[in-house]
């Protein structure tokens, strides 16, 4: 049967960084993270014997190399649950950069989990849906399953099956929330987020400090989003970007994912912040900054942001769905 999903992007309020079991996708600490309703990806997958091997296909062009490996791992891996065994067509489009810190894999590996799971009839819940998600290799793939904010939890069990995502708030919640998507480059990043986790919980002598402080931010920011309070939450996520960034940059070898246009940006915002405007920054594993800020600031906001060349294009999104289901396929 042919499957089109459709999945979000998200955003990480309170970053995911460092896996203490590699293979079941399981974090060293629990994340939350608000859902795009901007920048999406579509993915329609078909399991047929008419198909004499696997395809994928993204953008346009057949994917090859280690991103095909990737992706195929995670399909052998619905195969064996479900005892599936013809070979796969996926088709997917995003409508945004790929693999720049755009969460690009969260959207995408969300989509093919929903369309794999629905085209073979697993039955699964949501959350069950989020653990498969997880397990795609994109951990923050488990996040975009659900709408408005979202946390995923850590979990205790060493098979991993309380380590899920679930909604704090649907997209209804905050309906003035913002987060300006500001891209500077849509150059690909040259080291992965697994490799780049890796690396950080084996060299950075900071690690075991992140993870002292996950706790209170976890809560300021859940109870933040529940109340409404946009002053708590903006400064507890960009002082949590800021610690993960310091995890990167105490990596050995260093992972510097900033450009000099990426510290224009987060200086801007501080600027902003000094003249009444309140606004904060996030960052991922990449160059491109996000802006949080509330409506009634936008427009002022965007046009300060709008001065500085380095900002190829600047996208509003609001709390958005999660991942659904399409009847309308790509092939
Ligand atoms: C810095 O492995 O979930 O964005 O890099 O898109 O594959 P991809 O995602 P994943 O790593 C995400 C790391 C992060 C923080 C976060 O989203 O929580």
């Amino acid at each position: 049967m042919k499957v089109t999903a459709v999945a979000p992007s998200n955003i990480a309020l309170i970053k995911y960084w460092g896996r203490r079991d590699d293979k079941l996708v399981l974090p060293y600490n629990g994340s939350i993270s608000v859902t795009l309703d901007k920048l999406l990806t579509k993915t329609t997958v078909e399991f047929s014997r008419d198909y004499k091997k696997d395809e994928i296909v993204i953008n346009g062009e057949r994917v090859t190399g280690e991103k095909l490996k990737r992706a195929l791992n995670f399909i052998n891996f619905i195969r064996r649950i479900s005892g599936e065994e013809s070979p796969v067509r996926v088709v997917s489009e995003n409508n945004f950069p790929t693999a720049a810190g755009l969460a690009s894999s969260a959207s995408g590996f969300s989509a093919l989990a929903l369309a794999c799971s629905n085209a073979l009839d697993l039955n699964l819940s949501d959350r069950e849906v989020s653990i498969l998600a997880r397990m795609s290799g994109s951990g923050s793939a488990a996040r975009s399953l659900f709408g408005g904010f979202v946390e995923w939890h850590r979990g205790k069990r060493s098979d991993g099956s309380d380590s899920y995502a679930e909604q704090i708030a649907n997209e209804t919640h905050w309906k003035d929330f913002r987060i300006l998507v500001s891209i500077l480059t849509t150059l690909e990043k040259k080291i992965s987020s697994a490799d780049g986790m890796r690396y950080t919980v084996k060299t950075s002598p900071f690690y075991t400090g992140w993870l002292k402080t996950i706790k209170n931010d976890l809560r300021i920011v859940k109870s933040s989003i529940r109340k409404r309070d946009f002053t708590n939450l903006g400064k507890t996520s960009e002082h949590n970007c800021l610690k993960m960034h310091a995890l990167m940059i105490s990596t050995v070898p260093s992972l510097i994912y900033w450009m000099p246009s990426t510290l224009e940006v987060m200086h801007k915002v501080m600027e902003l912040r000094r003249d009444g405007l309140e606004c904060y920054f996030t960052i991922d594993a990449g160059p491109n900054v996000k802006v949080l800020c509330l409506k009634e600031d936008v427009k002022k906001i965007k046009k300060r942001l709008k001065e500085l060349k380095s900002i190829k294009e600047l996208v509003e999104a609001r709390p958005g769905r999660g991942a659904y289901l399409s009847k309308k396929h790509l092939f």
